[in-house]
């Protein structure tokens, strides 16, 4: 330090950034971009409102504060946790993006699209839509098993030292190929038991090719399942039809009926896609779970591109937003009486705020987590499946390429989405999923600035829940504590 330094007067104070929520009568902070939040006493905010209303260096608040009857060692510890929160900061603002990392993360899970084939059309499908971006042209509608366990072997090497790992299975339709998801389970499972690491599985269907025979096998393996279904016939037979039109409800009702009687030992979740017919959030939600017999649903909106007549415009995103309202304080009411709600786009949002998190990229693709197509090739995730953005390698050509890979995750990192430096919300949202920016924008490094406005909502939203909860029911909270 120069002397220079020394000589200057003590700095005034400044506010760090944050957003600052009610809720519960009590006042919180949501730490940016830490992602911490701080629930603030009386003291606390005295200091908030008086370095907000002008420039105060420390002795000058410590003198103000002792003066309206303070303890010393009290505000002393308040404003060295403030300092050490950076809730008050010293010299100019600058936004300080969180670093790259060194090195690429090691994988943990690979998304296994084990056919590019389905038996059914739904319109807004990205996989098939005026939207799709994969190039099938000269590739197998179905992976083999040689690919497939290349894939495995890839996946245990990369993970490196983790000692869970996690296969995923996609399509198209994942069961048109349940012979090569069989035979993979095995596979992962015999391999990874040889290298110590515990591997899981999962999968995403639309349900019509559910039979006995397959539920079992997923029960006795443990698989986790998805189905896809937007919700009671006239709604889900809008979008998700046969390739002759034909609605799909019929067809997967009774399966799913089996599907929620026979297999037992893992989550079993309704995936609701959400267009611009199909929006009736709370009316969906019931049907699923009180007719249907799901414990857990999440929505998620359709990507589109704008000229789609399917697309989400911003209108009915805020009645979809007003829908999640409604279901999210009825999941804080199931909380505050401590009982479970299956409304996972809440529990979700919960947990990621409650793990504090800062996200320096807004998903796992290319870092965790990558796709691999029928032919091997690896993708950053399986919505990028052999297409030629977001192409990683080939797992019997070198594996993953680890220089694209890199040069993803240097152009993709929250650092150079410099539209959300100023935002509060980015800890959570860093900028949203790369494919909804290349369908919007043309590119994957787009922050998806259509939907900021949704994204700070619902995740202000939550954190007024969140609070709720943690002065209400603390102990309903440790449940995202868990792994
Ligand atoms: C592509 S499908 C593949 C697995 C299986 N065929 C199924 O339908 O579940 C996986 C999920 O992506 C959803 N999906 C399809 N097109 C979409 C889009 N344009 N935007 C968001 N989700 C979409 C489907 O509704 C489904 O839940
Ligand atoms: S069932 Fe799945 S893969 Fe097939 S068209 Fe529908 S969403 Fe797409
Ligand atoms: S890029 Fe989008 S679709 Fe792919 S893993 Fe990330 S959030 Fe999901």
């Amino acid at each position: 330090m120069s002397s220079a330094t020394l000589l200057t007067a003590t700095p005034s104070y400044r506010l760090g950034e944050y957003h600052a929520f009610d809720s519960a009568d009590t006042a919180f902070l949501y730490l940016v971009p830490s992602g911490a939040i701080f629930a603030l006493d009386r003291l606390g905010k005295e200091i908030l409102d008086r370095v907000a209303g002008g420039s105060l260096s420390r002795p000058e608040l410590v003198e103000a504060l002792l003066d309206c009857g303070y303890e010393q060692r009290q505000v002393q510890s308040a404003l060295q946790e403030f300092e050490h929160a950076e809730v008050l900061q010293y010299g100019e603002r600058h936004t300080e993006p969180a670093a790259v990392p060194e090195r690429t993360f090691p994988l943990q899970r690979i998304v296994l699209n084990v056919t590019n084939q389905c038996n059914l059309a739904c319109t807004y499908c990205y996989e098939y839509s005026a939207d799709k971006i994969s190039k099938t042209d000269g590739k197998p509608k179905y992976m083999d098993q040689q690919v497939a366990e290349s894939a495995i072997d890839m996946l245990i090497q990369e993970s490196e030292l983790r000692p869970k790992i996690h296969v995923t299975f996609f399509g198209g339709e994942t069961l048109l190929n349940f012979p090569l998801l069989r035979s993979s389970v095995g596979y992962a499972k015999r391999r990874s038991a040889e290298v110590g690491k515990h591997v899981d599985f999962s999968l995403t269907t639309n349900a019509t090719l559910l039979n006995e025979e397959v539920i079992d096998f997923l029960s006795s393996n443990r698989v986790g399942v998805t189905v896809s279904i937007d919700g009671d016939r006239e709604l889900n037979d809008r979008m998700r039809v046969f390739h002759d039109g034909r609605g799909t409800y019929d067809t997967m009702l009774p399966k799913i009926k089996l599907l929620l009687q026979r297999h037992r030992t893992n989550s079993i979740g309704a995936r609701v896609t959400l267009s611009s017919g199909v929006s009736h959030v709370r009316r969906i939600y019931e049907h699923l779970t009180g007719e249907v017999g799901f414990d857990s649903v999440g929505f998620s909106p359709a990507t589109a591109n704008p000229s789609r007549l399917y697309h989400i415009g911003p209108q009915k995103m805020e009645s979809i937003l007003g829908g999640f309202e409604e279901l999210a304080w009825e999941y804080r009411d199931h909380a505050v009486s401590g009982k479970q709600h299956g409304f996972t786009n809440a529990s979700d949002t919960l947990k990621e705020l409650h793990s504090g998190i800062s996200k320096a990229y807004s998903c796992g693709a290319g870092l965790g987590l990558l796709g691999v197509g029928t032919a091997g090739d690896i993708n950053l995730c399986h919505r990028f499946v052999d297409s030629p953005v977001g192409k990683m390698g080939h797992v019997n050509h070198g594996g993953i390429d680890h220089t694209a890979r890199r040069a993803f995750l240097e152009t993709h990192h929250l650092g150079a989405r410099y539209d959300c430096h100023t935002c509060w919300a980015r800890p959570v949202c860093a900028g949203g999923c790369y494919h909804e920016a290349f369908i919007h924008y043309g590119d994957t490094s787009a922050a998806n600035l259509h939907y900021c406005d949704w994204i700070r909502g619902w995740n202000d939203l939550c954190l007024r829940i969140y609070g709720e909860i943690s002065v209400r029911n603390p102990v309903f909270l440790d449940r995202f504590s868990d792994n």
